[in-house]
């Protein structure tokens, strides 16, 4: 039988954190045993806001890296730089045709970023669902694991292709989201009410999976916890927010359960268990930052991995794309 198709992608912009590890890519390494997986790098998504050439560019190639240190096996699934698969800007032109103002108006992305950029709402703030739609209706994905706040684009492309298919008989196939139940959700270390995001301006709120171990050890023993000083697990109480975070963190890298690491450190202190943490934290990154640094001095198999990873995924998006066109009238 067929594998069902996943899809999925990050922006290059910003340190992956351990949130963005635990929450998503994790997931990603263990989906590939029962799917077949397609994962981007969305950095046509990232040019919405401001970007530094360079910097956009680099962390570009630090991001595949990392996900081939992580455990994505290029070979197995499909691995590619958005921007290099030109039918992704092709299919966004004409799904825009089929997109109203008023859908996009509500996307809360959309409103919330406006407000964190009012000095550049540019055009493709707004039609940032619709290139999101292109990316995954092009490789007829089944499923779609995002985090919640990607819900809504999710909606929005399932509205959009179910317009077109209306239209124009079965073009896509309609996408279902899905949250990874197994994903932990990561809190920010300082103020553990909110979610650990690479873009805080405070480094101390969150661990880039690439910091120093020693920086990674420092900013977990130093997270904001309470007073009580109860190592338990307590769902919905905010003032247990950073216990709880810590123990979620210590359960998504070691395998167990949070009550029974919890168990383990009745009568005792934070001290210990932050150290633990910090420990666990670190030994489960150590390897993939060994493979990431071995990937950093061979440039030529990441552009080999690139170059065969832009090419396989024109060849599934140009098949799409000449449907598309072909329904919409245009000349082949
Ligand atoms: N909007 C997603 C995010 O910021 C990134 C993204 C772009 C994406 N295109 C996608 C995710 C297609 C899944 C599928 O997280």
């Amino acid at each position: 039988m067929d594998k069902k198709i996943i899809f999925s992608g990050v922006q290059p912009s910003g340190n992956i954190t351990l949130g963005n590890y635990l929450g998503a890519i994790k997931n990603w390494v263990d989906l590939q045993k029962d799917y077949s997986c397609r994962y981007a790098i969305m950095d046509m998504h990232s040019i919405t806001v401001r970007q530094d050439p360079a910097q956009l560019r680099k962390r570009t190639l630090d991001l595949l890296k990392l996900y081939i240190a992580c455990g994505i096996d290029p070979e197995e699934n499909l691995l590619f730089i958005q921007s290099q698969a030109p039918a992704h800007a092709q299919l966004a032109w004409v799904l825009n045709c089929y997109t109203y103002m008023g859908e996009l108006s509500r996307m809360t992305q959309y409103k919330d970023k406006c407000a964190q950029h009012a000095d550049n709402i540019n055009a493709g703030l707004f039609t940032y669902p619709v290139l999101m739609a292109a990316d995954i209706l092009l490789y007829q994905a089944d499923l779609v694991p995002v985090g919640k706040d990607q819900m809504q684009h999710i909606e929005i492309t399932r509205d959009i292709a179910g317009r077109f298919n209306a239209l124009y008989g079965d073009v896509f196939k309609i996408p279902e989201g899905f949250l990874p139940k197994a994903g932990a959700k990561v809190m920010s270390l300082t103020e553990p009410t909110k979610k650990m995001s690479k873009s805080d301006e405070n480094p101390k709120a969150y661990i880039s999976i690439l910091d120093d171990f020693n920086v990674i050890a420092k900013k977990i023993k130093s997270a904001v916890t309470d007073s009580e000083g109860v190592v338990e697990y307590r769902e919905g109480d905010e003032t247990k927010a950073g216990i709880n975070n810590l123990l979620t963190i210590m359960a998504a890298v070691t395998g167990r359960a949070v009550e029974d690491i919890a168990a383990d450190y009745a009568g005792k202190g934070y001290g210990a268990f932050k150290a633990d943490v910090a420990e666990a934290v670190v030994e489960h990154i150590r390897p993939i930052r060994e493979k990431y640094d071995s990937l950093s001095g061979n440039k030529d198999y990441l552009v080999s991995i690139y170059t065969k990873g832009a090419e396989k995924a024109c060849a599934i998006s140009e098949r799409t794309l000449q449907k598309v066109y072909k329904k919409v009238g245009f000349v082949l």
